[in-house]
């Protein structure tokens, strides 16, 4: 059964105990309350959360400028600095709490406090002041999961310096291009990365990107994270500790304005060029800190790890700044879940005593694998929330997870939100009842729509587009550089209001949503976007390649894999030779985007399946990619023998 029919016949429902449901800080009645309020004054209920829970070195008058819409301005005429929220304020009542326990590849353990966070994030502000950076100046950060990657966004926050953390798993190539769409000044990485036992280069793809069209680059720091030797430019290549040297432990905290950039995050969408999400400072902090509260109910005694890398959003929200707004301690964790074994998630929440878990389907998925007997090796009493993230969970990975995990004791906090979003849209809250499969109701303040094709909204319990009606403060503020590209791919109902947001929907009787798929040419693989568009130019700038069409296939553990369909320029090789293309032009994908993107399948034929009048007909590439008969009609093929050509493997 595949995962759409299998979460559409789901009827389960689970709650935890009235025991249990006392435990955490929003009960049913306070919800109902928070739903009451927004819903009566949006703004009134957003603005009401700013003050309460942020900071404004300048308080703000303002809650929605709406007077350019579609692009919204939140707390407008407001100040204030996001890392001052995330650390400084902390520092009366919280200086000696753990802020972030850090676990290495190898089990080497590191723990800072928030002082020490604090003191470490104003020496590298001041270095990055020292080194040129200024008020708005864009910033690369390529760097793996240890604790250094937080203090570098945290620094920038401080300075006002906007970054943008790139994936230390993407490719030179995918590197520059973000390097030179951000005009970014700056580059921090590190020599190599530690990852399952080995280390990897970082620094080298760097050296590769900067070798051309990124002269605007002007210094690169380095953080020695392994014991690689690493090349060094003369004049350009700095050494992080070096440079650090003799830096104050104090700076005063730049204020900015609400509206201010905080970072972009480049993301993949329907055309071949990723974008760079551009989010505010006010807005994005706010729904950052509140859903850290109400989606996981951090407190005083809570040990929150989110296994998601800084590079994605979700490391964004979940680990660099929401945690550290709420005063959390937080676990960061550099490895991988198989290494050395397929316990290590496990023993990393025994061994920190990790009470709220939050994590991908597809990493539950992959180690169900490996039976339930190795999770009961350790102690997981302290567990009491988990999350997860990336894309829909098939019920049988949710029952996993609650049962063999949780031990039917921990509600499973499905959480549906985007790079775009910033943080949670629809979200249960620990005390909502749960429905496996179901990322449940919208959060008070976020007003999801089902709309029909041609825009008008549904109010039954059909499936059509989701769709956000209102405004709200972390949303997306701009396509860096590229207003119209916003407008277009976000609000594309011309005269509405909806954000569009590119996944379809259905909404069940109780008010209940489960989230489909992607509705464009995006796919979700391992919880990751990749857009079809970005790895089909990036195979045919292969030399060999005349053509290509990527579609994705159910994948058991991935939720989709990449299918690419190819049209060469030379003949097609045959045995080995043909084997030697293949993985030729797999490497090929890796090195120009990266490892996520490599295609497990590539077939080839003479020409793509066309309509006449030229349109790839993906839907039959779908079918063809999952192994189905071909039972639709095929008529309007340019030539119906293509077809046979791609069946073959
Ligand atoms: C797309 C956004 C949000 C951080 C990670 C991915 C899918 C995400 C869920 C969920 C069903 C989900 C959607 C969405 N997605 N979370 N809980 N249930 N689908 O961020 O790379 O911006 O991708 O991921 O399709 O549109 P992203």
């Amino acid at each position: 059964m595949s995962n759409i029919e299998s979460i559409l016949t789901e009827n389960r429902v689970f709650e935890v105990s009235d025991e249990i449901k006392k435990t955490f800080s929003v009960s049913e009645e306070k919800l109902a309350e928070m739903r009451a309020k927004a819903a009566e004054d949006h703004v009134g209920f957003w603005s009401d959360l700013a003050r309460e829970k942020l900071s404004w070195s300048k308080p703000f008058t303002v809650g929605l400028d709406d007077s350019k819409a579609p692009h919204y301005k939140w707390f407008t005429d407001g100040e204030l600095n996001v890392s001052y929220n995330c650390i400084d304020r902390h520092l009366q009542d919280k200086s000696d709490k753990t802020a972030i326990i850090f676990e290495g590849d190898r089990g080497d353990i590191e723990r800072y406090t928030y002082k020490e966070l604090h003191d470490q994030v104003c020496r590298f502000a001041n270095t990055l002041t020292a080194q040129g950076v200024e008020k708005g100046d864009r910033v690369i950060i390529y760097m793996p999961m240890i604790p250094q990657a937080v203090i570098a966004m945290q620094a920038c926050a401080r300075i006002g310096a906007i970054h943008s953390v790139v994936f230390g798993g993407f490719s030179a190539e995918a590197l520059r291009d973000r390097i030179v769409d951000a005009g970014a000044k700056m580059v921090i990485t590190t020599n190599g990365s530690r990852r399952g036992g080995k280390t990897i280069p970082l620094k080298h793809a760097v050296d590769t990107a900067l070798e051309k069209g990124c002269e605007q680059v002007k210094k690169v720091i380095v953080y020695r994270r392994t014991d690689d030797e690493v090349e060094m430019q003369e004049g350009r290549d700095i050494d992080w500790l070096e440079a650090e040297a003799g830096m104050s432990n104090y700076h005063d905290p730049v204020a900015v304005d609400s509206e201010h950039p905080l970072f972009l995050l480049y993301t993949s969408g329907s055309t071949g060029k990723p974008k760079g999400v551009q989010h505010s400072s006010g807005g994005y902090l706010l729904n950052a800190h509140v859903t850290n509260e109400w989606m996981f109910d951090l407190n005083d005694n809570d040990v929150f790890w989110c296994t998601a890398d800084v590079g994605w959003i979700t490391g964004h929200s979940y680990v660099a700044y929401g945690p550290l707004s709420v005063g959390a301690t937080m676990v960061m964790f550099e490895g991988v879940p198989t290494y050395p074994d397929a316990g290590r998630f496990w023993q990393v929440c025994q061994d920190h005593g990790v009470t709220v878990f939050y994590t991908a389907p597809t990493a539950i998925r992959a180690l169900m694998k490996f039976g339930a007997d190795l999770p009961k090796q350790y102690d997981l009493e302290k567990l009491r929330l988990l999350g997860t993230v990336g894309e829909p969970i098939n019920p049988e990975a949710w029952m996993w997870y609650h049962d063999v995990i949780g031990q039917g004791r921990c509600p499973i906090i499905d959480t549906w939100w985007q790079t775009e979003t910033g943080a949670h849209m629809i979200a249960p809250f620990p005390v909502t009842p749960l429905k496996p499969g179901s990322c449940t109701q919208p959060l008070p303040g976020i007003d999801a729509v089902i709309l029909d094709e041609e825009g008008n909204e549904l109010i039954g319990n059909e499936g059509g587009l989701l769709a956000i009606k209102q405004p709200w403060p972390s949303m997306i503020r701009n396509v860096w550089g590229d207003e119209e590209r916003y407008r277009n791919t976000y609000f594309p109902l011309e005269g509405k209001p909806y954000y569009v947001v590119g996944d379809s929907a259905h909404r069940d009787a109780d008010g209940y949503f489960w989230i489909l798929g992607r509705v464009d040419d995006v796919l979700n693989v391992s919880g990751h976007r990749l857009g079809t568009m970005e790895i089909e130019s990036a195979l045919v700038s292969h030399a060999k390649v005349a053509e290509a069409a990527v579609v994705g296939r159910p994948h058991d553990v991935k939720g989709e894999a990449v299918a690419a369909f190819v049209v060469l320029n030379v003949d097609l090789p045959e045995g080995d030779e043909r084997d030697a293309l293949v993985q030729e032009l797999r490497n090929w994908v890796s090195q120009e985007i990266g490892p996520i993107a490599k295609p497990d399948d590539i077939r080839f034929g003479t020409n793509l399946p066309k309509t006449r009048s030229g349109k790839i007909m993906r839907r039959l590439l779908r079918a063809i990619a999952k192994g189905e008969e071909i039972t639709q009609d095929t008529s309007t093929l340019e030539d119906p023998t293509i077809l046979d050509q791609f069946q073959k493997k």
